[in-house]
């Protein structure tokens, strides 16, 4: 059995009657020291993002707010996942293609990554990735 490609993490709620209060922190839904984090949000209708995989960048994606589907490619098969809660978190490593559709127009997709921006990791042409991913 080859290993799913969506990892999914729990994270943990500590919410009480004023609200709600999600925490990510090291050790327990981040298994990497962030190094980086970015959000997409306002994203426009019938907008699709991603297209790229990373060489080294290990991320945790967590939709907090409205919702996503997360598309991942090994270059052998593909699986996707509805992002629309901030108790999950969806982890991505190295050697994924990913594509991120169907954002809901309140959505805010937050991003940990465990390096700085670096253009060098980026794998942007699927045929390039297929080679880079099966050799
Ligand atoms: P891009 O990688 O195209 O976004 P996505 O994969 O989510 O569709 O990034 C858009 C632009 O933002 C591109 O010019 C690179 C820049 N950028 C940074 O400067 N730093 C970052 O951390 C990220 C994620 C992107």
């Amino acid at each position: 059995m080859s290993r799913p490609l969506v990892q999914l993490v729990d994270i943990p709620q500590r919410g009480d009657a004023r609200g709600g209060l999600a925490v990510a922190e090291l050790g327990g839904a981040l298994p990497f020291a962030v190094r980086r984090v970015y959000w997409i949000y306002s994203t426009y209708p019938g907008v699709s993002r991603g297209f790229h995989a990373h060489k080294k960048l290990h991320q945790l994606c967590v939709c907090v707010a409205g919702s996503v589907r997360l598309s991942l490619f090994d270059g052998r098969r593909e699986e996707s996942v509805i992002l629309d809660s901030s108790a999950k978190g969806l982890l991505i490593g190295p050697g994924l293609w990913r594509e991120m559709h169907d954002f809901s127009s309140d959505c805010v997709l937050m991003v940990f990554a465990d390096a700085e921006y670096d253009e060098s990791d980026y794998i942007r042409d699927r045929d390039q990735f297929i080679r880079h991913a099966i050799g």
